[in-house]
C-alpha cells in the first residue's frame, strides 16, 4: 500500500487549491495537491472573462474602491452573503491582482488616449488617462457600479492557472494528477487525510496529512445542461457529506449563466455583454432594457437568466431543434475587438457552432454555471464538523456569494480566498500536532475497498451508472432550474428518491481494472443523487425568492423569515437530508435593502434585529 505523508493535502489542483498550497509552502510546510486531471486542465482554466478587483485604473472604473466592490457583492448576493467574508474579499482583491502580476499574469493594461466602447448596442467615447498608462485595466461585468473586471482577453483562467502552476513548481509543491479522493480519513472529530484511487492503475493509496483542504470546484455536472467541465462532479462535496458531520451550505443556491451556447451549453463569457454585446429575441430585437431599464444586459446573472426565461415563456424565444433559445449579438464590436479581446468566444463559435460571430448571431440560453453552495466553512475556511478539514473556492460555501455570485467574483475568489485560507491553514499547521491512527486509516481503506469490490461484482445489482446519472440530471432540470415551485420540487424529490435506490444498485459493465471511468462514475453516483436531493429539499423548504432561487409560488424576498443560510447534513443511513439554518450574516455593514435592479417585492426584516446587528460607523 502506497502511503504518502505531508503537512497539507489539497484535494483539487485548480486555482484555489494551488493558491492555498503556495501560501502554506511559503511558510515552510510540505504540501501535496491531488487532481483528477493535469492541473492546467482544471476547470479554473475555462474561466474566460476575468476577476473583479477594485483597482480603479480604467477611466470607467474611476472612483472605484473596495467599499463599492463590497456593496456590489452584497447586493449581488441578494443579502445572502456573509458580509464579514465579502469585506475580507473586497479588501484583499486588489492586492492579489498585483501579486499575480508579479508572478507573471499578463493582464490587459490601460492604453492612454481616446477610444470607443459599446453599451446597449450604442457607441460611446472614453478617454484613458496618460498617468494610468500600463496599469492593469478592467472591463464591465454584470451587477457592478464600475468597470472592475481585470482580464487577459477572454482566457483569464487559463493565464492565471498556468502562472499558479508554475509557482507551485518553483516552491516544490507535489502536484499529482489522475488521483481521485474517495473518502476522508477521520475519527469523528479530526480529519487526517484521504483514501485516494489512482486513476491510472486503479490502486488505492493513502494520503495522510495534518490538514486537508477540499478544493474540487463545483458540482454542475449533476445538471444535464451546464457550462461545467466533466470533472465538476461533486467529488469533494461527496466525501465531506459522507462523513455525516460536515454540512453543505445553501444547496438550493445554484447559478444559471445567461449565455451558454445552444446546443452544447459551452460558456460564452459575460465579457461579451460587458464589452457591449446585446441579447436579441426571435424578432432580433433587444428586450433586456424593457425589463431592466437601469442595467439591461448587465443586470446580475440571476436577473438576466430570469428575464430571458420570462421572455421565452412570452413566446419570444427562437425555436430550434434543440429547444428554444435567444441570440447574443456581438457583431457591432468589430473584427479587431473580437479577434483580440474575445478570441476564445470567436473560436468557440467557429468550432462548436460553425458561426462567425463577426457576421452572425450566437444562439444562447441560461444554463447551469456555478454552485454558490458548497462545503460550509467559517471565515478561516475551516469546515464545520471536522477539525483539520478546510475548503476553498467553488467547492466551499465560505460564503461571499449568498444566493447569486457576480460574474468575475469567483475567479477572483479562487486566488483571494486561496491566499486568506492558505494563511489560516498555515497558522493551524503551526499550532496543531496530530498522531495518525492506523486503525482509522485501515477502517476507511477497508470500507473503500469493499465498496469498490461490491460495485465491480455487481453485489447490489446491475443498474447502469450513466442511465442513473441522466435520470438525476433531467430531474434537476425539470424541478430545480431557473424557476421552481412546490409541485415541481415535490415531483423532483419523488423521482430522486427512486433514483437514489437505483444508484445504490449500480454495477459495472466493465471489469473495473486500471483506467476505468465507469468505476469513477459509479463511486460518485450515490453522493451525486444525495446532492440533488439536498438541492430539491432545501429549495422546497425555502419559501421565498432570493437571487438565483426563484419560487414562482413565493415571489417575494422574505427577509423577515429567510435571511438565513441552509445547512444540509446527510446522516448515516438516512434517506433524506437533515436541514438546519443559521443567520446569513452575523453582522450587517450594508443592511438589507433594494438591489437597484431585478425589482421584486421584499418582506422586510425585523428592524430591531437589523439595528442590533448593523455595524456602527464613526
Ligand atoms: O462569463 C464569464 O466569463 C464567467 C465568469 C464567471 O463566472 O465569473
Amino acid at each position: 500500500m502506497q502511503t504518502y505523508y505531508s503537512d497539507l493535502l489539497v484535494i483539487g489542483a485548480g486555482l484555489s487549491g494551488e493558491r492555498v498550497a503556495v501560501e502554506a509552502a511559503g511558510r515552510g510546510f510540505s504540501a501535496t495537491c491531488l487532481s483528477i486531471v493535469p492541473a492546467r486542465r482544471s476547470h479554473s482554466s475555462a474561466a474566460q472573462g476575468g476577476m473583479q478587483a477594485a483597482l480603479g485604473n480604467s477611466a470607467m472604473g474611476e472612483g472605484d474602491n473596495p467599499d463599492v466592490h463590497f456593496a456590489d457583492t452584497v447586493k449581488g448576493s441578494d443579502w445572502g452573503a456573509d458580509q464579514e467574508v465579502a469585506r475580507l474579499f473586497a479588501d484583499a482583491a486588489p492586492i492579489e491582482m498585483r501579486r499575480l502580476a508579479g508572478w507573471g499574469v499578463p493582464w490587459n493594461r490601460v492604453v492612454a488616449g481616446k477610444s470607443f466602447y459599446f453599451k446597449g448596442g450604442e457607441k460611446f467615447e472614453k478617454e484613458e488617462k496618460a498617468e494610468k498608462e500600463g496599469l492593469i485595466t478592467a472591463r464591465a461585468f454584470g451587477g457592478t457600479a464600475k468597470w472592475r473586471t481585470c482580464y487577459t482577453s477572454d482566457g483569464t483562467g487559463h493565464a492565471v492557472m498556468c502562472t499558479m502552476d508554475n509557482r507551485c513548481a518553483q516552491l516544490g509543491i507535489q502536484v499529482l494528477d489522475r488521483k481521485e479522493a474517495i473518502a476522508l480519513i477521520h475519527d469523528g472529530s479530526t480529519c487526517t487525510g484521504a483514501i485516494v484511487r489512482c486513476m491510472r492503475t486503479g490502486a488505492l493509496e493513502v494520503f495522510q496529512a495534518r490538514a486537508t483542504v477540499i478544493a474540487t470546484g463545483g458540482f454542475g455536472r449533476i445538471y444535464k445542461a451546464t457550462t461545467n467541465a466533466v470533472i465538476c462532479d461533486g467529488g469533494g462535496h461527496i466525501i465531506a457529506m459522507d462523513t455525516g458531520l460536515v454540512p453543505i451550505g445553501n444547496p438550493e443556491a445554484i447559478q444559471f449563466h445567461p449565455t451558454g451556447i445552444v446546443p452544447t451549453d459551452i460558456l460564452v463569457t459575460e465579457g461579451c455583454r460587458g464589452d457591449g454585446g446585446t441579447l436579441l429575441d426571435v424578432n432580433e430585437e433587444r428586450f433586456m432594457h424593457v425589463y431592466e431599464p437601469e442595467k439591461a444586459e448587465l443586470a446580475s446573472r440571476d436577473v438576466v437568466a430570469r428575464r430571458m426565461t420570462e421572455h421565452m415563456r412570452a413566446g419570444k424565444g427562437v425555436p430550434s431543434a434543440y429547444g428554444e433559445h435567444l441570440w447574443l449579438d456581438i457583431r457591432h464590436l468589430g473584427d479587431k475587438h473580437i479577434s483580440t479581446k474575445l478570441r476564445e468566444v470567436d473560436e468557440i463559435c467557429k468550432y462548436f457552432l460553425g458561426v462567425d460571430a463577426r457576421k452572425q448571431l450566437i444562439p444562447v440560453r441560461p444554463t447551469q454555471h456555478y454552485t454558490m453552495s458548497g462545503v460550509r466553512t467559517n471565515k478561516d475556511g475551516a469546515a464545520y464538523g471536522l477539525k483539520g478539514l478546510f475548503s476553498v473556492g467553488e467547492a466551499s460555501c465560505w460564503d461571499m456569494h449568498g444566493f447569486n455570485r457576480l460574474g468575475g467574483n469567483s475567479l477572483a475568489e479562487t486566488v483571494v480566498a486561496g491566499g486568506i485560507v492558505g494563511e489560516k491553514v498555515a497558522d493551524f499547521l503551526e499550532g496543531h500536532e496530530v498522531s495518525f491512527s492506523t486503525a482509522h486509516m485501515k477502517d476507511a481503506l477497508g470500507k473503500a475497498q469493499s465498496r469498490i469490490n461490491d460495485i465491480i461484482n455487481c453485489a447490489a445489482g446491475r443498474e447502469n451508472v450513466y442511465a442513473v446519472r441522466e435520470e438525476l440530471q433531467l430531474a434537476l432540470m425539470d424541478g430545480c432550474f431557473v424557476f421552481r415551485n412546490e409541485a415541481g420540487l415535490n415531483a423532483c424529490i419523488q423521482t430522486l428518491q427512486g433514483t437514489l435506490e437505483r444508484a445504490r444498485r449500480v454495477g459495472l459493465s466493465s471489469n473495473g481494472k486500471g483506467v476505468c471511468p465507469e468505476l469513477s462514475a459509479a463511486l460518485r453516483i450515490e453522493g451525486q443523487v444525495k446532492l440533488g436531493l439536498m438541492i430539491a429539499k432545501a429549495a422546497l423548504e425555502r419559501k421565498e425568492s432570493r437571487g438565483s432561487h426563484n419560487r414562482e409560488d413565493y415571489p417575494a424576498r422574505d427577509d423577515k423569515n429567510w435571511l438565513t443560510r441552509t445547512l444540509a447534513y446527510w446522516r448515516p443511513d438516512a434517506d433524506m437530508p437533515e436541514l438546519q439554518y443559521e443567520d446569513a450574516s452575523p453582522v450587517f455593514e450594508l443592511p438589507p435593502g433594494e438591489r437597484g435592479y431585478g425589482a421584486g417585492k421584499i418582506i422586510p426584516a425585523d428592524p430591531e434585529m437589523v439595528a442590533a446587528r448593523t455595524i456602527k460607523k464613526d
